[in-house]
C-alpha cells in the first residue's frame, strides 16, 4: 500500500507548539510521508519553536511583515500555498486552531480539492467579535474540514450543533503532549532574571496579554490593574514575556515599564515558558494555550477576557474569567493573593484538555480514514 502523504501547515507560535509533536509522530510512523509547510505568519516566535523541536519545514512562505493586517496575512498565505500544494499534492492537509494561517491553509487546500484535517476543532464562544478574528476563522475552517480532531467532548458537541458529525474524533489537545516533554525538575533558565527570582517566598505572577480584541482600552485597563497589583502587594513579582507585536510592546512599556517588581522580558522559548509556569504562583493571561497548560500544572489562572472557548477548566475550578475592566481584574487578583483558602481551592492539577496521547490518536484516526488501520482510535475522556 502506498504511503499517506500528510502536510502539516502552521505559522504562529501556538500552532507550532501544538503541531510540532504531531509532525514528529507522523514522521515516526511507517504509513505516512510527512511534509511540513510553515507560513511564518510569525517569524522569530515560530523559529524558536522549530529549533526546540528540531523541525525542518519543507516549505517556508515567510509571509510576516511588521504590523501586518488580517487581509495581508490571509492573501499572502493563500497565494503562497497555491504553488506549494500544486507541487506537493498531499493526500491530506492538516491545519490547527483559528489563526489567519489556519483559515487560509484550509481554503487553499479546498481550492486544490485536497482533504483537510482540523486539529483543535470545535472550540466556540458563539461571539463573532470575540475572540476576533479567531471565532470566525475556526468556524470557516470547520465548514471546510473533512476530519475534525476535537480536544474535548464538549468541542465535539459544539460541532454537532452545526450538523458536523462525520469524521469527528475526540483526541485531547496536543499541547498536553508537548507539555509532557518540556517540564523538568532542575531547570536552568537561559533568561538570567528567572534564575534569580524567589519562587518560594515571593508570589511570582506570570502574565501574558496579546489578543487583538484587547488592543486599545481593554489592554490599557488590564495593564493599569497589573501595576496596581505590583504597587499593592510588595511580595508580588510580575513576569511578563511581551509578545513581539509592536502594539503590545508599546502598551506594555507605557503602563508597566520602569517598576522594580515588574519584569518585561522578551518572549520565552517554549521550554523556558513551561518551566516558568510550573514554578510561578498564579497566571494572568488572555492566551488560549496558557489556559490549557496552567491547569495541568496546578496553577490558578485569571483570564483577561470577557469570554472563553475553553470552559472545561473554569468548570473544574482552576480558571476564572475576570474580564477586561481594571477594577475586577485587580480585585480578583487581590483576593487570590491574600486569601490562602481561595488560592488552595483553585490550585489543583486538572487535565480536562488531554492525557498526552492526542498525537497518537490523531495519527491513528488518519490511518483509519485512509484504510491503513482497521479500527478508529479510542476517545479521549477528560
Ligand atoms: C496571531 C493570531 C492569534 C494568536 C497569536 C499567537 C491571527 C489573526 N492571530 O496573533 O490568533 O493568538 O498569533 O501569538 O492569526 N511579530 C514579530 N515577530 C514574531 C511574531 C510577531 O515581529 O515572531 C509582530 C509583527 O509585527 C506582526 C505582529 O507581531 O505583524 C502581529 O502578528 P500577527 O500574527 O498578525 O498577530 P498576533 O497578535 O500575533
Ligand atoms: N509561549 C511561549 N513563550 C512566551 C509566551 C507563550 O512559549 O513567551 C507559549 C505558551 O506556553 C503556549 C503558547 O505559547 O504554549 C501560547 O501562545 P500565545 O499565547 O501566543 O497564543 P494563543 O494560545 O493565545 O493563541
Amino acid at each position: 500500500m502506498s504511503k499517506i502523504k500528510v502536510m502539516t501547515v502552521f505559522g504562529t507560535r501556538p500552532e507550532a507548539i501544538k503541531m510540532a509533536p504531531l509532525a514528529l509522530e507522523l514522521a515516526n510512523r511507517p504509513e505516512f510521508t510527512p511534509l511540513c509547510c510553515v507560513t511564518a505568519q510569525h517569524r522569530e516566535m515560530l523559529d524558536s519553536v522549530l529549533d526546540i523541536f528540531s523541525l525542518k519545514p519543507d516549505y517556508d512562505l515567510n509571509v510576516m511583515e511588521p504590523r501586518q493586517t488580517l487581509s495581508t496575512i490571509t492573501s499572502k498565505c493563500l497565494n503562497g500555498m497555491d504553488s506549494v500544494l500544486a507541487e506537493a499534492r498531499p493526500d491530506l492537509v492538516l491545519v490547527h486552531g483559528d489563526t489567519s494561517t489556519t483559515f487560509a491553509g484550509a481554503l487553499a487546500a479546498f481550492y486544490h480539492k485536497i482533504p483537510v484535517g482540523h486539529v483543535e476543532a470545535g472550540l466556540r464562544t458563539y461571539d463573532k467579535w470575540s475572540p476576533f478574528p479567531e471565532e470566525i476563522n475556526r468556524k470557516l475552517t470547520g465548514a471546510i474540514a473533512d476530519l475534525h480532531f476535537c480536544p474535548t467532548v464538549s468541542n465535539r458537541d459544539n460541532l454537532a450543533r452545526e450538523n458536523i458529525t462525520d469524521g469527528v474524533f475526540v483526541t485531547g489537545n496536543t499541547v498536553i503532549d508537548a507539555l509532557q516533554t518540556t517540564v523538568v525538575k532542575d531547570f536552568h533558565f537561559s533568561e538570567k532574571k528567572l534564575n534569580t527570582l524567589d519562587y518560594v517566598n515571593q508570589k511570582v505572577i506570570l502574565v501574558t496579554c496579546h489578543r487583538r480584541e484587547n488592543y486599545g482600552q481593554p489592554m490599557a485597563n488590564i495593564m493599569i490593574a497589573l501595576r496596581r497589583i505590583a504597587d499593592t502587594f510588595h511580595n508580588a513579582v510580575l513576569v511578563y514575556p511581551v509578545h513581539l507585536s509592536p502594539v503590545v510592546q508599546e502598551t506594555a512599556r507605557k503602563y508597566l515599564g520602569d517598576h522594580p517588581r515588574i519584569h518585561l522580558i522578551s518572549p520565552l522559548d517554549v521550554r523556558e515558558m513551561h518551566n516558568l509556569m510550573a514554578r510561578c504562583h498564579i497566571v494572568m493571561t488572555d492566551s488560549g494555550g496558557l489556559q490549557e497548560e496552567a491547569p495541568a500544572l496546578g496553577k490558578p489562572v485569571l483570564v483577561l477576557r470577557r469570554e472563553t472557548e475553553r470552559p472545561e477548566a473554569v468548570a473544574a475550578g482552576t480558571v476564572r474569567l475576570v474580564g477586561v475592566e481594571a477594577e475586577p481584574v485587580f480585585q480578583m487578583a487581590a483576593h487570590l493573593l491574600s486569601d490562602q483558602a481561595e488560592y488552595n481551592k483553585m490550585a489543583h492539577a486538572v487535565n480536562p484538555y488531554g492525557d498526552g496521547q492526542a498525537c497518537r490518536r490523531i495519527a491513528d484516526a488518519i490511518s483509519w480514514h485512509f484504510g491503513a488501520r482497521n479500527t478508529p482510535p479510542e476517545e479521549f475522556r477528560g
